[in-house]
């Protein structure tokens, strides 16, 4: 037995805008290019961490899920019980306010939980680049949602050893904008990011021009955002989406996230930007649209993106923390 008190620690999505699709090492989970996020409020998990009797137990949206198969959590889990005497005889809790395993970026905000309240429960007191890098090695995309507001994740080179960590570039008050994430299905995805990776590295014909654009854009997409450049952060991002969806659909077999409704908002987001206002698109691995525009137009886009999929299909966010613990 210990006498350590159970922790809740949140974390919120994130949605890539100059995305990474590809790994250089899948072994240790690093990305083959860098990737800037925005932390999404509104999209949440919530990770409680407690004592157990006798053994390890873990729970996913109040389903109890085998240990053995979930590979993500277990390399988290040994980063720090391996370094701690604190018992690792341990229940977890992981609660997503929101759809899981569609590409609405649950691993993310889920393992970033984990990581913060993992921290916290072992007393291992690693800093924010530490728990990252962490977050890093089950989902690489977690590795942003450590952080809130406007977030870099990118490889650092020390001679041949390759680390990867993200960094803030700008905080949650940067740049209030509004995120409207369109759900175009209800569906789990088909295949999983790290499969699809793995096929398209091998197969997409691309592959290599990706690798490239990905990291001519990044310097051009960082400054846009410190300049809340919003023409050219969209113009980017764009960009950045539609050549990740155009690897994964020259990977053999293709994979093709889209659907129809997935079409019909990238529509509507064009002409609602032909009448002139400034609302961008992105999608990641999954069918959902996620809309990105100044607030003052978010009632405008809502209306619009409301009569292609209902206003019931659509979750309101802006710009959300990094790690938040409950006491
Ligand atoms: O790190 P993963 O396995 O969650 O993969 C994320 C892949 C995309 O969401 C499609 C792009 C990204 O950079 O988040």
């Amino acid at each position: 037995m210990n006498n350590v008190k159970s922790i809740t620690v949140k974390a919120n999505a994130n949605f890539a805008l100059l995305k990474y699709w590809g790994k250089h090492d899948s072994y240790k989970n690093i990305p083959e290019m860098p990737s800037i996020s925005l932390t999404v409020s509104d999209l949440t998990s919530t990770v409680t961490i407690g004592a157990h009797s006798k053994e390890r137990e873990y729970y996913l949206n109040e389903k109890k899920i085998d240990k053995s198969t979930n590979d993500k959590w277990q390399k988290v889990i040994t980063q720090f019980s391996n370094v701690s005497s604190v018992n690792k005889n341990i229940f977890i809790n992981a609660d997503n306010n929101f759809l899981t395993a569609s590409g609405l970026a649950s691993s993310a905000s889920g393992i970033a939980a984990l990581t913060g309240a993992l921290n916290k429960y072992f007393k291992t007191d690693f800093d924010h680049q530490d728990l990252s890098r962490i977050a890093r090695i089950g989902s690489a995309s977690a590795a942003r949602s450590i952080y809130g507001g406007f977030v870099e994740l990118r490889n650092q080179k020390s001679g041949d050893y390759i680390d990867s960590y993200a960094k803030q570039i700008a905080s949650v008050n940067h740049w209030p904008l509004s995120v409207l994430v369109c759900l175009t299905s209800h569906r789990k995805k088909k295949i999983s990011s790290t499969d699809g990776m793995m096929k398209s590295k091998e197969t997409s014909i691309i592959y290599d021009d990706w690798v490239d654009l990905s990291n001519k854009i990044i310097d051009e997409g960082r400054q846009a955002i410190l300049n809340r450049d919003f023409l050219k952060l969209a113009e980017l991002s764009e960009l950045s989406c539609l050549f990740m969806h155009a690897v994964m659909m020259t990977t053999i077999p293709s994979l093709v996230y889209w659907n129809k409704k997935t079409i019909e908002c990238i529509e509507c987001i064009k002409e609602l930007r032909g009448l002139g206002i400034p609302i961008f698109y992105t999608v990641d691995a999954g069918p959902h649209v996620k809309a990105i525009c100044e607030p003052a137009y978010s009632d405008i886009a809502l209306s619009a993106l409301s009569s292609v999929i209902g206003d019931e299909n659509i979750l309101m966010s802006s710009v959300g923390e990094g790690l938040i613990y409950k006491q």
